[in-house]
C-alpha cells in the first residue's frame, strides 16, 4: 500500500467513525427527549388537548353534583376510611370518565367523592395514580387540575411515607414544610397559561398558616405531628439502604412515592397546599429495617382515625 492509498483509507475510516458518532449522539438526544416529554413518553405534550381534557372531566363531574368544592383532599394508601367523616353527596368513579388515569395499585380505590365536611363543600380523591405506574408526571396531576377547575382553592394532600429521622417514629405524622423531588416536574412541556405561569417559585409553596393550624389541632388532641423535609422518589421499589443514607445526609425527614409533584402542580395554579405525611415505617436499613407494602397499608389504616380528627378540625378553619 503506497502512502496515497493509506491516506485515502484513513480518511474514509475517519469519515465513517465521525458519522457513526454523530448518528449515535443524535439518537441519544432523541431518546432523552422522548423520555423527558410528558404524555405517553413517546409524543410531545399537547397542552391544548390536555387542558381540554381537564375542562371536559370537570364538566362531566359538574353535571352530576351541586357541590362546588372549596377544598380538595387527596387520600393516600390505606386511608380510604377517611371518607366515613364526609357527608357524601356524589361519587364519581374514575372508571366512569373515559380516558381518565386509573390507579392499578392494591389499596387505592379510584373515586372522586363530592360532599360536605364540617359544613364545607369538599372533593376527595379516593385513590391516586403514581409515576411508577407508568403515567407521566403531567398525567399524575391531571385529577388535581380537575379539582382546581371545579373550584378548589386549597388542597390537603395525604400520603404514606417512610421515616428517615429516628425521632420521627412510625405511627406519627409529619406536615411537609419543604420538599426535594426526584421525579420529573409535572410542568414540563408547553405551559398551560390558563393554569399558571411558566416559571414559578416554590418558596412558600406549603402554606404556613395551615401548618400552624394543624400543629395546634394536633397538640389539642395529643397527636404527634412533626414538621420537616420530604423527598419524593419514583419507586416502585423501596429504597436501598445506601439511598436512605444519602437522603438522610441531605437533611430529609421522610420519603415517599407521591405528593411532591402534586404540590408543584397545585402551586402552579396558586392553590394553598398542606401535605400531611403518615409515617408508616422506618426507611430501608434503618435499625436493620426492611419495608413492605403490607406494613405500610396496615399502619396507614391504624392512623386513619387520627388523620380524620385533624382534617375534621382543619377543614372548617380553611
Ligand atoms: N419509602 C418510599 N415510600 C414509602 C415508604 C418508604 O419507606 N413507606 C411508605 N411509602
Amino acid at each position: 500500500m503506497d502512502n496515497r492509498t493509506s491516506a485515502v483509507l484513513i480518511a474514509v475510516f475517519g469519515i465513517i467513525a465521525i458519522s457513526s458518532m454523530c448518528v449515535a449522539g443524535y439518537t441519544l438526544v432523541q431518546l432523552n427527549e422522548m423520555q423527558d416529554s410528558p404524555g405517553s413518553g413517546q409524543d410531545i405534550f399537547d397542552a391544548d388537548a390536555y387542558y381540554e381534557r381537564v375542562q371536559d372531566y370537570a364538566e362531566q363531574i359538574r353535571e352530576q353534583t351541586d357541590i362546588v368544592p372549596e377544598v380538595a383532599i387527596v387520600l393516600g394508601s390505606g386511608l380510604g376510611s377517611f371518607i366515613e367523616g364526609v357527608d357524601v353527596h356524589t361519587t364519581v368513579p374514575y372508571s366512569s370518565l373515559k380516558g381518565f388515569p386509573q390507579s392499578t395499585v392494591q389499596g387505592h380505590n379510584g373515586n372522586f367523592i363530592l360532599g360536605t365536611m364540617a359544613g364545607k363543600d369538599v372533593i376527595v380523591m379516593q385513590g391516586r395514580v403514581h409515576y411508577y405506574e407508568g403515567y407521566s408526571s403531567a398525567e399524575v396531576v391531571l385529577p388535581l387540575r380537575v379539582m382546581h377547575e371545579l373550584g378548589a382553592k386549597t388542597i390537603i394532600i395525604t400520603n404514606a411515607v417512610g421515616s428517615l429521622n429516628y425521632d420521627y417514629e412510625p405511627g406519627t405524622f409529619m406536615v411537609v414544610k419543604d420538599h426535594i423531588s426526584m421525579v420529573p416536574s409535572p410542568l414540563i412541556g408547553e405551559n398551560i397559561d390558563e393554569l399558571g405561569q411558566r416559571f414559578i417559585p416554590m418558596n412558600g409553596a406549603y402554606d404556613s398558616l395551615l401548618m400552624e393550624k394543624l400543629k395546634t389541632i394536633a397538640i389539642e388532641h395529643d397527636i404527634t405531628l412533626n414538621r420537616g423535609k420530604f423527598i419524593q422518589v419514583t419507586g416502585p421499589q423501596y429504597e436501598t439502604p445506601a439511598e436512605i443514607e444519602l437522603y438522610r445526609s441531605w437533611g430529609c425527614d421522610t420519603v415517599g412515592m407521591s405528593s411532591a409533584i402534586e404540590a408543584i402542580a397545585a402551586a402552579h395554579c396558586s392553590m394553598k397546599v398542606c401535605n400531611i405525611n403518615c409515617i408508616t415505617n422506618y426507611g430501608a436499613g434503618m435499625g436493620g429495617h426492611t419495608p413492605s407494602h403490607e406494613e405500610v397499608q396496615e399502619m396507614s389504616k391504624k392512623m386513619a382515625s387520627d388523620l380524620i380528627i385533624m382534617l375534621d378540625e382543619l377543614i372548617p378553619m380553611i
